[in-house]
């Protein structure tokens, strides 16, 4: 299993580029898809748990009104910067707080829900992670989870560890599986169950991925993910052949030239007894 150490959005661009590229086509349509579990976010305290560049807290600042409001936590200074910046120039007002999940630098019984997109795969011990969520929640509050299946349910990001891994790079290939590892629904259910929720679901959502700039853009992602600086590392002729190979695949996987296979993500839901 690779170690989710292995994979950080620190240095090399890659908060702005996950942003600018990321987002748009992948964490912001499953954003939405998170957000519609829950009807009525109405005049709801919220935290987005491993808010990254803030894109759920944003949606969800639109979603909870005047009388709500939304907190952002992240282990990573730079992915916040970016959210501040972005949350000011929509003109969101999301208070945006650097803290691992645990420790997680909040009181008891202060939110109504806890949101996590993709980020659980990546907590050193999940069991301590839903503990604190479970701490910071009000009796009767509830928590929605997403964390991707197999990197061979996700399509694109299958083809670009099949590409590595043809050309011999199986480092940064296992790189590119850490958000991925794949977290079997009881598995991730297991610490929410241990940490006192109730109602533990665990559903599997699979959608495709749309790029409208087809596999030139799709190609382009890669460079949005924390395995860039490893792939802007290799030597040239090594970077033209990852191209083209990942170029190839892609074609292969793509049927009219925007939708890149599928994607294929769990979601928990859960409730903490009032
Ligand atoms: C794939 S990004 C998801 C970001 C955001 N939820 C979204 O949907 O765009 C994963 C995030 O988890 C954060 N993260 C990783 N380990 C963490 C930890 N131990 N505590 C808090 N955040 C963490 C990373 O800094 C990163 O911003």
């Amino acid at each position: 299993m690779s170690s989710p150490g292995n994979f950080s959005f620190a240095g090399g661009g890659v908060a702005d580029a996950y942003e600018d590229l990321l987002v748009p086509v992948l964490f912001e349509p499953w954003a939405h898809h998170l957000l519609a579990v829950q009807d009525d976010w109405k005049n709801k305290r919220v935290l987005d748990l491993a808010t990254g560049t803030g894109i759920v807290a944003r949606l969800l600042a639109e979603q909870v009104g005047p009388a709500g409001s939304v907190v952002g936590a992240d282990i990573n200074g730079e992915m916040l910067s970016v959210a501040r910046q972005r949350s000011a120039a929509s003109g969101h007002e999301i208070e945006f707080i650097e803290s691992p999940v645990h420790p997680l630098n909040l009181s008891d019984g202060e939110f109504d829900v806890v949101v996590c997109q993709q980020g659980f795969q990546f907590f050193p011990d999940r069991t301590a992670a839903a503990g604190e969520m479970f701490r910071c929640l009000k009796g009767g509050g509830s928590v929605v989870i997403s964390t991707w299946r197999p990197v061979t349910e996700c399509g694109f990001f299958g083809a670009v560890c099949e590409t590595l891994e043809s050309l011999g790079e199986a480092e940064i290939s296992n790189t590119m599986r850490v958000p991925f590892d794949f977290i079997a629904g009881e598995e991730l259910a297991r610490p929410f169950e241990a940490s006192g929720f109730s109602n533990v679901s665990v559903e599997n959502v699979i959608k495709p991925l749309e790029i409208a700039g087809g596999v030139e853009q799709a190609v382009s992602l890669a460079y949005a993910t924390p395995i860039a600086p490893k792939l802007r590392d290799l030597p040239q002729a090594a970077q033209i052949q990852f191209r083209d190979g990942l170029t190839e695949c892609l074609r292969q996987l793509t049927e009219d030239g925007t939708t890149m296979g599928k994607m294929a993500s769990n979601l928990l839901t859960a409730r903490k007894p009032v």
